[in-house]
């Protein structure tokens, strides 16, 4: 019997925008690409923002949100990849930032040394994109080799849905 290769571990990051309800989209897609995915979620996400237990039932792993404790095994493995899905506005500028206060910022902070593909799908309104912070962290996480989907606010059309947000994007940016 031959044995087979351990699969690329994904990071997926989930922060606390609504359009986090849907990242099982993400993570079976994911999955479907040969992926074996681990979720680190910000505390704020954790709030309610996305079905815990269904993520944890499709990734066969608990949810990361805070630091093991010193002398626990590291729960994942290291990553071969990580997508930010959605990514907010407070969680973009931390990471531009260097302000590592929650483990998924901690985290997306040294991917930079990791020199990992790093894939980002923003969720961030039109008013917040507007703040010259905002700008100025695109522009520093671009220039540390993060690859950024197309903007996406959330906010409804005329017809009063919301526009689709492309999960899958997140995985071809990774290619
Ligand atoms: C229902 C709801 C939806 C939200 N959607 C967004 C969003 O799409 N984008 C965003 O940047 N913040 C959004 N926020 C605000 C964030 O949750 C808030 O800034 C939070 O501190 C982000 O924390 P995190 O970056 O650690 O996940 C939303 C808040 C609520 C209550």
């Amino acid at each position: 019997m031959t044995e087979q290769a351990p699969k690329p571990f994904l990071y997926v990051v989930v922060c606390a925008a609504g359009i986090a309800a849907g990242v099982g989209r993400l993570i079976s897609a994911a999955q479907e690409r040969n992926w074996e995915v681990g979720v680190i979620a910000t505390p704020a996400a954790m709030n309610g923002f996305f079905d815990t237990a269904a993520v944890e039932a499709l990734t066969g792993r608990r949810i990361r949100s805070a630091w093991r404790r010193p002398g626990d095994p590291r729960p994942f493995p290291p990553p071969d990849a990580v997508v930010v899905a959605p990514a907010t506005f407070n969680t973009l500028n931390k990471w531009a930032a260097g302000l590592a206060d929650t483990l998924a910022v901690a985290t997306l902070c040294e991917t930079y040394g990791m020199r990992v593909p790093v894939a980002v799908l923003p969720c961030v309104s039109d008013t917040l994109t507007a703040h010259p912070a905002y700008q100025d962290s695109l522009i520093r996480l671009r220039a540390m080799g993060v690859r950024f989907g197309e903007p996406y606010a959330g906010e409804p059309g005329e017809d009063g849905g919301r526009p689709e947000f492309r999960w899958e994007r997140a995985l071809d940016l990774l290619a």
